[in-house]
């Protein structure tokens, strides 16, 4: 029996920027067009593409949906040339499909890469998440605490107002009792339109954002791509699945999931080391949007790893056919 290959995230690192800035180049187009399908689509197709040439065993965990509904990056789907070690895939191609076909800000192209059986294999319902960024106490806030209560937490570990605190919510009607109570304490609040996992990336770097909290439910499988990204950055982050009817428990069980009720901490959503990259498709606070000159894109991107902790932004240039 041959033994298996390690995950060398430093040399896959610099493959997986090039996955997601692939994702972008190709969604680029498609700014502000008007169309989240043409665009997601252009940007499913490049991403895989370019994953299917790193030398890897990957298998998609967190992707574009179960197999009937998605034929391509679906979860189960294997990735790579097939050489090279066992991996989990996490990835969003277009994170804020919305936002591209309205030229809103923040929407990315992400990806996660992590030693086999580490990323949770979370099933595509809702997830309530909170997140704070590097720096506070462990478990400074938490899930079972009311809104108004982790504002305050918050405040006292930074020995500060509640009004000098942003917490950054999805603006849904579903959101209005969790807005409502975090603007009785005083606290701000940056309402964002789509895309969370920036909504929770922005909290690690709360001095470049203005945004010290992230709050609320969305996608769980994008819970789990933001928890690999706070992996790499600091800071920190719970989740815990919300489901709606039996179908969505099944998907869970399907999964994999036995307790339904868990709460699970950053180091649960992603057990081991793990790789993140994502490149900025409309401009955003945490990488710029692609940049088209004439006869040029250009797009940044944001490549981590947690072994190290290291945080790299490339700009990269490339000639446009
Ligand atoms: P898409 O990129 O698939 O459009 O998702 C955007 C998003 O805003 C996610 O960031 C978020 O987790 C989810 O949708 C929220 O779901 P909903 O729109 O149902 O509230």
């Amino acid at each position: 029996m041959t033994a298996p290959k390690d995950f060398n995230d430093r040399m896959l690192s610099l493959g997986l920027a090039r996955v997601s800035e692939a994702a972008a180049h190709a969604s680029a187009r498609l700014i502000g067009r008007g169309d989240e399908k043409a665009a997601d689509q252009a940007a499913v197709n490049a991403m895989r593409d370019q994953l299917n040439m790193l030398d890897i065993q990957g298998v998609v965990v967190i992707g574009e949906g179960e197999r009937d509904e998605a034929p391509m990056l679906y979860i189960g789907e294997e990735v790579g040339t097939g050489d090279g070690p066992e991996v989990d895939i996490a990835l969003d191609p277009l994170e804020g499909t919305t936002l591209t076909a309205k030229d809103m800000p923040n929407a990315l192209t992400v990806i996660a890469m992590a030693p086999r059986g580490t990323l949770l294999h979370a099933p595509d319902v809702y997830m309530e998440k909170l997140a704070v960024g590097p720096g506070y106490p462990t478990d400074v806030v938490s899930l079972d605490m009311t809104p108004s209560e982790r504002v305050r937490a918050l405040a006292k570990a930074r020995s500060c107002e509640n009004s000098d605190i942003t917490v950054c919510i999805l603006e849904r009607p579903r959101h209005e009792d969790l807005v409502a109570e975090v603007r009785s304490t005083g606290a701000a609040i940056r309402l964002i339109t789509d895309g969370d996992v920036a909504g929770v990336i922005h909290c690690a770097e709360a001095e470049l954002t203005g945004i010290d909290m992230y709050m609320g439910s969305g996608g769980a499988p994008e819970g789990v791509l933001a928890a690999s990204a706070l992996k790499c950055m600091g800071g920190q982050m719970w989740g815990k699945l919300l489901f709606r009817n039996d179908d969505e428990r099944g998907r869970a069980r399907k999964a994999g999931i036995a307790d339904l009720d868990r709460i699970y901490a950053r180091d649960e959503l992603v057990t081991g080391d793990v790789i993140f990259a994502a490149t900025g498709v409309t401009n955003g606070s945490i990488v710029a949007g692609v940049k088209r000159e004439p006869g040029y894109l250009q797009t940044e991107t944001i490549l981590m790893r947690s072994k190290t902790g290291s945080v790299r932004r490339m700009i990269y240039r490339n000639p446009v056919k």
